[in-house]
């Protein structure tokens, strides 16, 4: 098989025109688990594409045929659950280089993410792969990972398109969402990432979507991802997502994945055959399938190997310090001073748990041993360890109550306790969700008997998705340490230390209790169909509209330092954007980073809308003392809703209230801005209320008139009406189409259907 191992650079790869109705089917499946099909006769090489997202998972030659077996090592990076806490796109680029590079090193040509669905539920088993419950978020940080990996000369697959936030049933589930928190929620990330990173494949998830499935969807896969975002790369179907082959690639699925074992080939040459698929619809797809090979083949080995593991591990290590968030710090316990005697406890620290499970498993090329990172900061006299807890599936109770002992027993003898705490894998994984939020009794029981022998006790987290915390507020310090990598045990050793001040922040609300959470009664759905009926308020957004307590919002991180905001102002520039700028101060004394947020509301607005929301953020570093002015463009497009009688985004005109925050509930500064709205006009027709056609730019101010004339000459009118309201108000939500038979006084007969239908054709008629 001639694949982009041995093609020689600049292959020329022939157009579709120069291949057979059977070459051309057979280019839209997979030839095995991760490589396309050749076609020798004209020297077309297969290309092989891995997962992803957080490191490559190259399968050995020779692996096993389903793919899930043994890979060639590679960086594990952290998981986006980490990674997105720092919200920076410079370091999240950075890693993308990485991960690009390792991709070409490797002659690969796409790497399979990133993952950018929405964390609609905290049960989600793979809310560790994704980067928060923020589409702004997601897609700032997904357009950064997708052009630091394409920069490297290889692809990219945005996945997994669309509406695929849970993992119970989801080869079948359909998820019902109204358009509006389809568009403005669930597909907004998308769209920034196709739009502004141009990824050479999106992947279609599994589901469906509003009873379709997304790899039979032309809504999804033509009309918006191409038409609507100018999306010109090719759509690769989810692992085994196709339902029925033929209607998928005419409603726009290009790639198969894996292997079909050519009977899907089969059907397509069969439809064309019998004219029920049109030829044309196939060459575009093989088409788009040769692009990419064309471009496989031109970044081919762009980067030349071999591997630098230690300058990429060192990366790791990095980005792991930058994806903690230090929730709690009561009286400054962190970071540890040096001759500080430390209890290290848990099972996590012989035995850390850095990455989840599934698909995105990576074979990392080394792994940080944490007690030995802990050891070199501290020094071997000041440091113990005692495991405190099993992770077994069912654990002997002695053994239990003999674990929990010696931990307090140790925590007693020294000046502090590192309690290391988290999900055992077996908790979270692609595939099912979760059942609750919470971290084992035994450990929580743990925490409890550690805090009566030592107040000085810290608690660092390892989990992919959010747990509940409710020792929050007795433990003095709570550090957020996620999944974070290969390289997590030296990070937790720097940020424990003070090598490295803390400065990621939650992507993801930490909820008080499961059932305070948005789709707590809609999740996972039933008879596979899960109804969204939240609606627009995912996340903060919810929390924040009903005003319910949560045990860190949205945003929150603390630092080492601190930081003052200062002088916010925020006015609409030459393009129509709004350019918020804020000066921040580093009012500690040590060298910190923030994260600034920029949320907007419109108050009395047309639609409903949450409270606030995130429309633009920056990671700032900061020298002790020092202030920046920090300037934060929001774009008008994300000012907009879905306007669900139009079909389009719509910006609303009014003074946008912009809060400008250290989290979504720690507003710094709040300042207005007007924003002019987009003209529009919507044509009436009889069922055009009468409030409407009052509004209407042409009809309106001549109804008016008539109106008011009308309401002089009725008789009684006063008399059902309550004192100092306006008569016409009760009029306003009559359908224009039946007026007529409401009209009284001088006015009777004179509102006849054909001067209403004069009215309406004027009211459309295209205007000058
Ligand atoms: C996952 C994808 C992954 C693919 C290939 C699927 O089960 O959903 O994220 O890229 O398998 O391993």
């Amino acid at each position: 098989m001639t694949d982009v191992n041995t093609t020689p650079e600049h292959t020329t790869i022939p157009d579709v025109s120069a291949l057979t109705l059977e070459e051309k089917a057979s280019l839209t499946s997979g030839a095995s688990f991760w490589y396309t099909k050749p076609i020798d006769r004209v020297g077309v090489p297969a290309i092989m594409v891995t997962d992803g997202p957080h490191g490559l998972r190259k399968q050995r030659e020779g692996g096993d045929h389903l793919g899930i077996g043994d890979s060639v090592p590679a960086t594990c990076f952290p998981p986006a659950v980490g990674l997105g806490s720092s919200w920076d796109v410079e370091l999240v680029h950075r890693v993308g280089e990485a991960l690009g590079a390792e991709t070409s090193i490797e002659r690969v040509a796409v790497l399979l993410g990133p993952g950018i669905n929405i964390k609609r539920s905290p049960l989600c088993g793979r809310n560790f792969e994704y980067l928060s419950e923020d589409p702004v978020v997601s897609g700032v940080l997904g357009a950064a990972i997708v052009r630091g990996i394409q920069s490297q000369g290889v692809g990219t697959s945005l996945k997994h398109f669309a509406a695929n936030n849970q993992e119970d049933d989801r080869m079948r589930s359909s998820s019902d969402i109204d358009p509006r928190p389809l568009r403005e929620i669930y597909l907004r990330g998308f769209q920034r990432v196709v739009e502004d990173a141009q990824p050479w494949t999106v992947m279609c998830s599994y589901n469906r979507i509003n009873g379709v499935y997304a790899s039979e969807d032309p809504w999804l896969l033509t009309q918006v991802l191409r038409d609507e975002w100018g999306f010109d790369g090719l759509v690769v179907s989810d692992w085994g997502a196709v339902n029925e082959r033929v209607p998928g690639l005419a409603a726009g699925m290009d790639l198969e994945m894996p292997s079909s074992n050519g009977a899907t080939d089969a059907q397509i040459v069969a439809a064309v055959q019998d004219g029920s698929l049109d030829e044309s619809v196939l060459d575009t797809a093989a088409g788009r399938v040769l692009d990419l090979v064309r471009k496989a083949t031109d970044g081919g080995g762009a980067v030349a190997g071999p591997l630098d593991v230690d300058a990429h591990h060192a990366l790791a290590r990095e980005a792991a310090g930058r994806s903690m968030v230090l929730l709690k710090n009561e009286g400054g316990l962190l970071p540890l001073r040096t001759q500080q005697s430390v209890a290290l406890i848990g099972a996590f620290v012989d035995k850390p748990r850095f990455q989840g499970a599934g698909s995105s498993m990576i074979n990392p090329t080394r792994v940080d041993d944490l007690p030995l990172e802990i050891v070199a900061q501290a020094g071997e006299d000041f440091v113990f360890q005692a495991q405190g807890f099993s992770i077994a599936v069912a654990p002997d109770p002695a053994e239990v109550e003999r674990l929990r002992a010696d931990a307090v027993a140790l925590a007693a003898k020294n000046d502090v306790a590192v309690l290391f705490l988290g999900l055992p894998a077996r908790l979270e994984s692609e595939g099912y969700d979760r059942e609750d939020i919470d971290l084992p009794a035994d450990q929580l029981a743990l925490v409890d008997a550690v805090l009566e022998v030592n107040p000085n006790t810290v608690v660092v987290l390892s989990n992919g998705g959010v747990v509940a915390l409710p020792f929050a507020d007795r433990v003095p310090a709570i550090l957020e340490g996620w999944l974070l990598g290969q390289a997590g045990g030296g990070a937790i050793a720097d940020v424990l230390y003070g090598q490295v001040n803390p400065s990621g922040k939650l992507t993801e609300t930490i909820p008080v209790r499961l059932e305070d959470t948005p789709a707590y009664l809609d999740f996972p759905g039933e008879f596979s169909h899960v109804r969204y009926g939240e609606g627009l308020f995912v996340g903060y957004r919810w929390y924040d509209a009903r005003r319910t307590e949560v045990a860190f919002p949205f945003g929150h991180g603390l630092s080492y330092t601190t930081f003052s905001y200062a002088d916010a102002a925020a006015v609409v520039d030459a393009d129509g954007d709004v350019e918020v700028t804020v000066a921040v101060t580093n009012t500690g004394d040590r060298a910190g980073r923030e994260v600034v947020q920029v949320y907007t509301s419109l108050p009395g607005g047309a639609v409903q809308r949450p409270v606030r929301e995130l429309k633009a953020f920056a990671s700032v570093a900061l020298e002790p003392g020092e202030t920046r002015a920090v300037t934060l463009t929001v774009r008008r497009k994300d000012l907009a809703y879905w306007d669900i009688r139009l079909d389009a985004w719509v910006v609303e005109g009014g003074e946008y209230v912009v809060d400008v925050a250290a989290s979504s509930r720690d507003i710094r500064s709040t300042v207005p801005v007007t924003v002019d709205g987009d003209p529009i006009v919507l044509p009436l027709s009889r069922t055009s209320s009468i409030g409407e056609v009052m509004a209407h730019p042409v009809v309106g101010p001549m109804v008016q008139a008539a109106i008011a004339q009308m309401m002089g000459t009725m008789d009684g009118v006063a008399d059902i009406m309550p004192e100092g309201v306006d008569a016409s108000k009760m009029m306003e939500s009559f359908p224009i189409g039946r007026a007529g038979m409401f009209a009284m006084g001088d006015s009777n007969g004179a509102i006849n259907p054909e001067m209403i239908d004069g009215l309406i054709a004027m009211a459309n008629a295209p205007q000058d």
